[in-house]
């Protein structure tokens, strides 16, 4: 199994489960030893050597605060949070076990079933709906916002100023589960817990609250005896072994991204679930290089970016978002019919007040690009183009334009260095690059290699309409299902 993520977290466990021997591959660290502050995990406010995968400088996704800018000089460590630069786009992506779990916001989204065949149409609907998304949410742990408490909770106030703008302009509001513990959230907002997302953790780990993948999916895993996982382990190539199986070459890596070792072991079947970056990377150098070069043309295609886009409002004084900020989003703004945008209402969990409402907008962008092998460079790029943003800024305005005019307020220009109001050049949701039934069967066994198999985020092409972890974790449930059952 290569990497940890929701794909290889899915395919480890029910495997075990089956009875079968699973060794995973991690290129991040464990994430399970407190740090010199006693911590596992940085601070959002306060980003550390912990907190960025082998940089020498921070990248954060809102790179200044009130105009000033707010990146600063770091130790380079494999840290928990990678913002992998390509020419026209960051894509941020969780490195340690447990993938993007131990970064992400913990948005929990099914996504609505009549949007579902523009997903994945190759997929059975009523199958998912029933079955894999049921499975994928328990086994997630994915609980619904306490309606009650959340209504008075002083944390959630700039989601309740969300809700009133969203309401005000007639968009559709709705609530979003999250994988966070709800109970341990209101014992950190009574004061008897120790604080964590509403002390601002979020993007560089939760050291409390959280359900992440180590808790869930990979703590079942390990449970059953057949599991191990070798964290700082990075897979370089797979190819076919001359007696049968497949070859793997690994690479250790020290704390400092330097090599310590390499390694290669037989596998009698592979699973790629290093993250639709990881994934595809990985498949368009081992098909240019002549280490699988059956791989079919569609290796590669099919990555788009959930169409990120993020902006912020200014309030008016009369509508202060608040101090304490939970660091889990709760809320979304659903104009996805209509202007093909949907908004999850985000906080800015500085401490302070700032009259600011944040937005992480996902968009029905038709843009979609290409991972390709660059053989004198040696390395993997990406066709992004930065200006395809402006489709995703588009869609994305048909609810804030209409809500700043009806409230009578402005983007904020301070958030995204200099005085942008958009920040076109990231994304959080990467997608596709080995597509289901394209260059896998509808099942994610990669054509021309049999035990060969993609599991993770790269199957889907480049767009759920939501956030994507659900999904990529249904599907997952659905594909191990039949593999296990008709390959193994
Ligand atoms: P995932 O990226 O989780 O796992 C892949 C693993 O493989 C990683 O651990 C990586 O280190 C490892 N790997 C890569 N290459 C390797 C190699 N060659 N050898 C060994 N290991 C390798 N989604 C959502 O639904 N709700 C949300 O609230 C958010 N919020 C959010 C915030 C932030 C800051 C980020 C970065 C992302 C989110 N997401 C999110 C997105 C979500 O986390 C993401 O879609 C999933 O983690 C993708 O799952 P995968 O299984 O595809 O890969």
């Amino acid at each position: 199994m290569i990497g940890t993520g929701y794909g290889g977290s899915v395919a480890a466990l029910r495997l075990a489960q089956a009875g079968i021997d699973v060794h995973m591959v991690e290129m991040g660290m464990s994430w399970d030893t407190p740090g010199s502050d006693g911590k596992i995990f940085a601070n959002t406010k306060s980003p550390d050597d912990r907190s960025f995968w082998l940089r020498t400088r921070t990248k954060q996704p809102l790179s200044s605060f009130l105009g000033f800018p707010i990146d600063k000089n770091v130790n380079r460590y494999t840290g928990i949070l990678d913002a992998e630069d390509f020419a026209g786009i960051t894509v941020y992506q969780g490195r340690g076990v447990g993938g993007g779990s131990l970064v992400n916001g913990g948005m929990a989204v099914t996504p609505q079933r009549d949007r579902f065949s523009g997903i994945l149409p190759s997929v059975d609907a009523a199958e998912m709906y029933s079955k894999y998304y049921p499975r994928a949410n328990a086994g997630l742990g994915v609980a619904d916002v306490p309606l009650d408490w959340w209504e008075s909770a002083a944390c959630y106030k700039y989601a309740r100023v969300g809700r009133k703008h969203a309401e005000r302009s007639n968009f559709p509001h709705i609530f979003v589960p999250n994988v966070y513990d709800w109970d341990y959230m209101a014992q950190e907002a009574a004061g008897n817990a120790t604080k964590s997302a509403l002390d601002g953790e979020v993007i560089f780990g939760n050291n409390h609250g959280k359900k992440t993948l180590p808790k869930t999916y990979l703590a079942q895993a390990k449970a059953t005896g057949r599991v191990a996982i070798s964290p700082l382990h990075e897979v370089t190539s797979v190819s076919p072994a001359s007696g049968g199986g497949y070859t793997v070459a690994i690479r250790q890596l020290d704390t400092t991204g330097g090599t310590v070792a390499t390694k290669t072991v037989t596998a009698d079947r592979v699973f790629f679930a290093a993250g639709s970056v990881g994934t595809s990377k990985l498949l368009v150098k081992l098909r240019a290089t002549g280490a699988l070069p059956n791989l079919n043309g569609e290796v590669g295609k099919g990555w788009g970016d959930n169409g990120n886009v993020m902006c912020g409002r200014a309030n008016h004084m009369w509508d202060p978002t608040g101090t304490v900020q939970s660091a889990m989003p709760s809320t979304g703004i659903d104009n996805w019919n209509a202007g093909g945008a949907f908004a999850e209402v985000a906080p800015v969990p500085t401490g302070i007040e700032t009259y600011a409402s944040l937005y992480l907008s996902i968009t029905n962008t038709p843009h979609r690009a290409e991972f390709s092998w660059n053989a004198a460079a040696g390395k993997a790029e990406l066709s992004w183009q930065r200006a395809w943003k402006e489709t995703s800024i588009g869609m994305a305005k048909t609810i804030f334009d209409k809500i700043n005019k009806k409230e009578g307020t402005i983007y904020r220009t301070d958030f995204f260095g200099g005085t942008k109001q958009w920040n076109d050049s990231l994304t959080y949701h990467p997608l596709g690059g080995a597509v289901l039934n394209k260059a896998t069967d509808n099942y994610g066994r990669l054509h021309g290699y049999a035990g060969l198999y993609v599991i993770d985020g790269s199957l889907i092409p480049g767009n759920t309409s939501v956030n994507p972890f659900v999904t990529i974790t249904a599907l997952a449930e659905r594909n191990i299902e039949k593999i296990i059952a008709t390959d193994l």
